[in-house]
């Protein structure tokens, strides 16, 4: 059973510049929630009940979040604001957190690797990146731990990406897996040019991971751009027995990016009961004013 998660949230965002320079990336909201809160609430729904925050310095708002605001709790309640109310005082019940700091950025493998101290070495855990927003409808994370429960692998989601785009992820060396939109990969590579890479499958920011990993990570050097790289610690596992890489089929936001946060909330804001009809019937004539 994996109940635990990791969220490595201590980059610095400089792809959001100038907002990230004192509000951290995964507080910006995705309409209304920031980023952080859908990550936090796929946790919750794939079962996940401790939930382990690496920070840095300016990054306390996020672990205030998800913490009671007894003032503003007063305040709604006082004015009778019962759904409001829910939504503020419910965040602090979806999950336990702890909260650890990355005192430098010295990459992402470091990041999961502050988190060891939260999770014993002989259980499996969950790391999701704050960057990556996956539809929230979907089950994708419970369906990553179903697979891993199956093979007892480490289990990484990979995404279709087009050849210009390989030197943005880890991109792997794959074999078909048992089962479809299964791949056994054998080889990761952090971020390939194009010519070098091995395939057009892209690791991206969800894995089912092994507490074995810890000791690799300890043992891995510093890699691309001398950062502690994750996708190192994966391909050292990898060299020993494939792990499993299950394709994304389902959508999924680079909200870290400034285009993937615009589609991420044009998308989202869409899908909402609430506001959805209205947003899309605005958008339709936005658009045809615009081209007109
Ligand atoms: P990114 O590569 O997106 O870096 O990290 P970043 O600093 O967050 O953003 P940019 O590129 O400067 O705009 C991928 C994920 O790994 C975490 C980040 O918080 C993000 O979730 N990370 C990265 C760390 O926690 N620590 C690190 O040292 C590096």
């Amino acid at each position: 059973m994996v109940r635990r998660a990791v969220l490595p949230l201590a980059g610095l965002g400089t792809r959001f510049l100038p907002a990230t320079k004192t509000v951290p990336k995964e507080m910006l909201p995705i309409v209304d929630k920031p980023a952080v809160q859908y990550i936090v609430e796929e946790c919750a729904r794939a079962g996940i009940d401790d939930v382990v925050f690496v920070t840095s310095t300016g990054k306390a708002s996020m672990e205030d979040h998800f913490d009671r605001r007894l003032d503003l709790e007063a305040a709604l309640e006082a004015k009778g604001k019962e759904d409001d109310l829910a939504l503020v005082r419910d965040l602090a019940g979806l999950v336990t957190i702890h909260s650890v700091r990355q005192h430098e950025p010295l990459g992402l493998g470091h990041a999961v690797l502050m988190g060891a101290g939260h999770v014993p070495a002989d259980e499996s855990f969950a790391v999701l990146l704050g960057d990556d927003i996956v539809d929230p409808q979907a089950d994708f994370l419970e369906r990553m731990i179903a697979v891993h429960e199956r093979t007892g692998r480490p289990v990484v989601a990979l995404l279709r990406v087009r050849p210009e785009q390989a030197s943005l992820y880890g991109i792997a060396t794959v074999t078909p897996g048992d089962t479809p939109g299964e791949h056994l990969i054998s080889d990761l590579v952090e971020k390939p040019s194009p010519e070098d890479a091995a395939s057009d499958l892209a690791v991206i920011g969800r894995y089912v991971l092994p507490g074995s990993i810890f000791e690799t990570l300890r043992e891995t050097q510093p890699g691309r751009g001398g950062e502690i790289q994750l996708t190192d610690a994966l391909n050292a596992m990898a060299h020993e027995e494939p792990i499993v890489g299950l394709e994304l089929d389902v959508p999924r936001y680079d909200a870290g990016d400034k285009l993937g946060f615009l589609e991420a909330t044009v998308a989202l804001a869409a899908a909402r009961e609430d506001l959805g009809p209205d947003f899309v019937a605005w958008l339709r004539r936005w658009l045809e004013e615009r081209d007109q």
